[in-house]
């Protein structure tokens, strides 16, 4: 039955937030009890859409306070990197703290520059959305900071929004850079921040295209369902483009069967429809005018929501490999529920349909 989640959405995203602003990615999941400054983006996002203006910003402060923290790693980086010395995984930025604001210890795949992009992007939404530019003067240092790693590094290859491919460049992490990097030089009104953003955008264009559609590797065939995200939100290309129009057409193929899979080939959990993505698609959809698809995805979401209201991280119905549901949940316990991500994806999914 579907009904309004958007009250228990606001609170499962409260009570997931810590006394220091961080978002737990989810509070049931072992694993996943740290805050990623991808999922923590998009939160606040969804929250300041909700017009949960408080929590947003709780949490850039977070930000902005645990970045402060580690900025001297940065310094070393980019001396390294000018020496042409080579850098050790373990020296990049952290894609997640704990969240009392340090790195953790466990060994994870930390090089992940899309949730820095996407961290500029959502402080200048929240910005915008509370129409004040005072958390953009206070928060000045770790903006500063946080510039010069992606202008410095965008071109590396490194872990993708699904935490994979380290040895790969993402279109979807060049789209976050490039819409957090154009966000902020509102702010900032740097030519050459200009020049770096059109640069990324042209390497998207010169390397990921192939027949007409995006793919999520240079390899002519792969897709994935994050390539939603160069269009929407960050608008490296329009969402009208034909090339947007060609890989969403692909994408409805390849990876929807009533919710959103990440990709045909993915087996975590068996590789089921991720709420979050379901809620992208729909998102995408009212950008281009095709309201009674993204209302059909509401109700999708709606419909698996659990009897608490909860919403999964993914779906696991229908799945691209079955074999591969029981030994995830072997290893890591059942799908990590409630997700915070996919809560703040619903509200703003909701808040784009004016429902
Ligand atoms: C996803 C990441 C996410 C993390 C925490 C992973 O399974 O692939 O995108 O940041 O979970 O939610």
């Amino acid at each position: 039955m579907s009904h309004d989640l958007r009250p228990h959405s606001i609170n499962v995203i409260r009570e997931g937030q810590a006394p220091s602003g961080a978002y737990v990615a989810s509070p049931n999941f072992a694993t996943y009890h740290y805050s990623w400054l991808r999922d923590g983006s998009f939160i606040a996002y969804g929250m300041d859409r909700a017009g949960q203006h408080d929590s947003a910003l709780a949490f850039h402060r977070w930000v902005d306070r645990t970045l402060r923290g580690v900025a001297a790693k940065v310094d070393v980086l980019e001396a390294k990197a000018a020496a042409g010395q080579a850098i050790d995984p373990s020296e990049w930025l952290h894609c997640r703290y704990t969240l009392d604001g340090r790195e953790g210890l466990d060994e994870w795949g930390h090089f992940q520059l899309d949730g820095y992009g996407a961290w500029l992007w959502s402080l200048m939404e929240h910005a915008r959305l509370t129409a004040s530019t005072e958390v953009l003067k206070e928060l000045r240092p770790s903006i500063d900071l946080v510039v010069r790693y992606l202008t410095r590094f965008w071109d590396r290859p490194n872990y993708d929004t699904w935490e994979e491919n380290g040895d790969q460049v993402h279109p979807a992490t060049l789209a976050c850079l490039y819409g957090g990097l154009r966000a902020v030089n509102r702010s900032l009104q740097s030519p050459a921040l200009d020049e770096t953003a059109a640069r990324i955008q042209a390497y998207v264009l010169d390397h990921f295209v192939h027949r007409g559609r995006l793919t999520k590797f240079a390899d002519g065939r792969s897709v994935d369902a994050n390539l939603l995200w160069v269009p929407v939100p960050f608008g490296l290309l329009d969402p009208q483009h034909p090339v947007v129009q060609a890989t969403v057409a692909d994408l409805e193929k390849r990876c929807v069967t009533g919710g959103v899979h990440r990709y045909p080939e993915d087996t975590y959990y068996g590789g089921g429809e991720w709420i979050l993505l379901t809620a992208w698609l729909g998102w995408y959809y009212v950008q281009v005018g095709r309201k009674n698809r993204a209302e059909a995805l509401l109700a999708w979401i709606e419909a698996h929501a659990d009897e608490r209201g909860n919403l999964t991280e993914q779906v696991t119905e229908k799945v691209n490999d079955p074999s591969m549901v029981q030994p995830w949940i072997d290893r890591w316990g059942p799908v990590a529920t409630p997700l915070l991500w996919s809560h703040a994806m619903y509200l703003v999914l909701r808040e784009e349909l004016n429902v």
